[in-house]
């Protein structure tokens, strides 16, 4: 049983895509063991509660500095010795310590085709502003591990998502949420669980 800890910040549609996945057998042998959020108000704190999820709130707010809270949250991370952890739309730099000792072992969501529209400065809805302002006609999800960049790690695996003349930001980001991310998550998941992703000189192969 792959146990899986998941790291939210905000609305957890992502993370829901993983409850459900779980709960209709689309992700198997997965287990999560805990989800970690940096924000008390955060949707996806309530989605855990709902489906009997252990959360932790690690928020910087309560620490005196960074140092104190990266190593409250790696500690939260720590307690439930997990096999995989999943950043689902998690707005905190992961401590380089924990990219460290769990290397290969983190995978984040993003909401375009890397190596487009990605790195510091592009997250949530920017993402999907750039992409329209550049006039792209293609655009998508890409599910990486983390590695100690921003954005950098070797790619798993990516879900093209196409670009409508009328899409707004908002349209767009929705799309992107419900055609790619919502199924590459899973579906990445999954294969990990079941032993069928490998990474070799930060190239990664899936059997699938
Ligand atoms: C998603 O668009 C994800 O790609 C990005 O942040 C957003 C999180 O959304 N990393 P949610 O919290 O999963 O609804």
């Amino acid at each position: 049983m792959l146990r899986a800890a998941v790291c939210v910040s905000g609305g957890g549609t992502n993370l829901q895509a993983i409850i459900d996945g779980i709960a209709q057998g689309a992700v198997a042998h997965t287990e999560i063991v805990r989800v970690l959020c940096n924000n008390p108000g955060a949707r996806a704190l309530e989605r855990a509660k709902e489906a009997g999820i252990e959360t932790v709130c690690v928020s910087p707010k309560d620490y005196a500095d960074r140092a104190q809270f990266e190593e409250a949250l790696v500690r939260s991370v720590d307690e439930v010795s997990p096999d995989l952890i999943v950043l689902a739309g998690f707005m905190v730099k992961v401590p380089v310590e924990m990219i460290k000792k769990y290397e290969n072992r983190i995978i984040n969501i993003h909401p375009s085709l890397i190596p487009a529209f990605c790195g510091t400065g592009y997250y949530g809805i920017r993402v999907h502003e750039a992409a329209l302002a550049r006039g792209v006609k293609i655009t998508g999800a890409t599910v990486h591990f983390v590695d100690e960049g921003m954005d950098t790690g070797p790619i798993i695996k990516q879900k093209a998502v196409k670009v409508y003349e009328n899409d707004t930001p908002e349209s767009l980001q929705k799309r992107v949420m419900e055609e790619a991310e919502w199924v590459l998550l899973p579906w990445c998941i999954n294969h990990i669980a079941a032993g069928k992703v490998k990474v070799e000189n930060g190239r990664v192969t899936v059997m699938e």
